[in-house]
């Protein structure tokens, strides 16, 4: 993976950012006019919600009247702004939320800025024929509410900005309440990115504290035509109850499949590369693997050749007991197992301290051999530990592989070169993002085809989202001309 900064790099970059977010930098405290948070001032964050739909909608009203050539203008600093500026918010990612990985974290962000469609994916379609011509054209929504997690939080905020402008529209954000200020210095960074460009001073808004009672304002305000969640099971339920047009993008459990037709060696390596990737925080990056026992060893050999630390049975319940916890729902009175927060996106090494077990900075996740039951595989973790359960043929993995990931239909993986396998298994899982020999992160444009995105949409259908699908659909007809053959 190409990472472009050294580590003195990124820490005086950090130092730079942290003095002010501390306020020591007058110029610029002089520099910036929105309001404030942490003593830096970020361009279109707003104390209230009321007013950062305001902006937003001004910004509707500003872009509207761009020409495209001018919003991709625009985009093209966000893109520039994007890089330059990638470790900077991938070292506040970690430090504010205490999930995933600098390295990662800055290769995410240039992916952002390199593989997020812009206004290019905006394509109107036309129909001829005896009664004349039938246009159909991508219209923006208006302003649209956007709700981002902590997982990902500047690289969604960035993505969804820089598909929203490129359709023509405004937006305002309400980010996770655990990772504000890196959301913010993302929105901040694409008002500076306007500015530069000749654009709005505030083209995209959000809050100084984002909350649920945030987003309700949001949801119920009139102004608001569309609502895009990317977070955990309870917000994007929240945004799908809302009576709007919503589109949602939650959970998954990725199952890996490995036959015993696979490349192994490549197998292990890729599966420990993508599982790892930002200590699993991706929703696509491989949650539990389901191995033909006549191949399980030799994968292991593999994994453990490539960062992997083989933990027993016991080990992996008592880790258990510590990465989940019990939590009781105050409507219902019914517990259940949750991720353990302290836990999420943490490093390997962080994880096994936790039991008592201490290893060097080369381990990068945990693997164990458990049954189809265990935690492991039933609960997305969302962190660098990855069970594996023996398979005796085909048919049950396909059959396990499926109910672990619980009918999300978000994203699979296998590794085989049994085409007859690889179909069966695609037609039977459904996922949005199907992934064949590859580490998971192939599937969102990271060393393989295709655009990237944080927001995969497979509740509502949009897939893996892009400019395309914040618009809405409007027909122009003209009778009995244009027809030129
Ligand atoms: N704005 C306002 N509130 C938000 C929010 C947002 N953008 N995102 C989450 N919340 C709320 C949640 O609804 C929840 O409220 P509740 O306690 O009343 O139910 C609360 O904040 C805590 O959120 P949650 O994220 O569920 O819990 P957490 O911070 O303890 O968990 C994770 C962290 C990482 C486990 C969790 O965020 C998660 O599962 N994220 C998945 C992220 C993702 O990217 N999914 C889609 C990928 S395509």
């Amino acid at each position: 993976m190409a990472i472009n900064w050294t580590d003195v790099q990124i820490e005086q970059i950090v130092a730079s950012v942290m003095s002010q977010l501390k306020g020591e930098s007058p110029a610029i405290k002089d520099e910036y006019n929105g309001a404030g948070y942490n003593g830096k001032k970020y361009i279109g964050v707003f104390e209230d919600m009321k007013d950062a739909i305001d902006a937003a909608e001004s910004g509707y009203k500003a872009i509207r009247a761009m020409s495209l050539e001018e919003r991709e203008k625009i985009i093209a600093v966000i893109r520039e702004l994007c890089r330059k500026e990638a470790p900077t918010m991938a070292r506040l990612g970690v430090d504010e939320t205490k999930m995933g990985r600098v390295d990662h974290k800055t290769a995410k962000h240039m992916l952002v800025a390199d593989k997020t469609p812009g206004t290019a994916d905006i394509v109107a379609q036309v129909k001829t024929g005896d009664y004349g011509l039938t246009l159909t054209e991508m219209a923006p929504f208006g302003v649209v509410g956007s709700i981002t997690p902590s997982t990902n939080p500047s690289e969604t905020v960035i993505c969804n900005s820089i598909g929203m402008i490129a359709a023509g529209n405004g937006v305002v954000f309400n980010p996770h309440p655990n990772a504000i200020a890196t959301s913010n210095y993302a929105i901040d960074l694409v008002n500076r990115a306007s500015a530069m460009a000749g654009g709005p001073r505030v083209l995209v808004s959000s809050v100084v504290k984002p909350t649920l009672d945030s987003a309700n304002v949001m949801y119920k305000d009139p102004r608001i035509k569309l609502l895009v969640c990317t977070g955990g099971p309870g917000v994007v339920k929240s945004v799908l109850s809302s009576g709007k047009k919503a589109i949602g993008a939650g959970a998954g459990n990725p199952p890996v499949i490995v036959d015993d037709t696979a490349d192994i060696r490549k197998a292990g390596k890729d599966i420990i590369d993508g599982c790892t990737f930002d200590n699993n925080l991706p929703c696509i990056a491989e949650k539990e693997v389901f191995a033909f026992a006549s191949i399980a060893d030799e994968l292991i050999d593999a994994m453990r050749a490539n960062g992997a630390y083989l933990i027993s049975r016991s080990d992996a319940d008592t880790l258990a007991r510590v990465v989940l916890v019990e939590k009781t729902n105050p409507k219902t009175g019914i517990s259940s197992k949750i991720v353990n927060r302290d836990c999420v996106g943490r490093d390997a090494k962080v994880l096994l301290e936790k039991i008592g077990i201490s290893v060097g900075d080369e381990v990068r996740c945990i693997i164990c051999e458990t049954d189809f039951e265990h935690d492991f595989v039933q609960h997305e973790l969302m962190m660098p530990i990855l069970p594996i359960v023996r398979v005796k043929d085909i048919d049950q993995a396909i059959d396990l592989a499926v109910r672990a990931e619980h009918g999300n239909r978000h994203t699979a993986h296998m590794h085989s070169k049994n085409i007859d396998n690889l179909t069966r298994f695609a037609r039977a899982v459904e996922t949005t993002i199907f992934v064949k020999n590859a580490p998971s992160y192939a599937g969102i444009g990271f060393g393989g085809e295709g655009h990237t995105t944080f927001t995969i949409a497979g509740p509502t259908g949009e897939g893996i989202t892009s400019a395309k699908s914040f618009t809405r659909l409007r027909r122009c007809v003209l009778a009995e001309s244009f027809r030129i053959i």
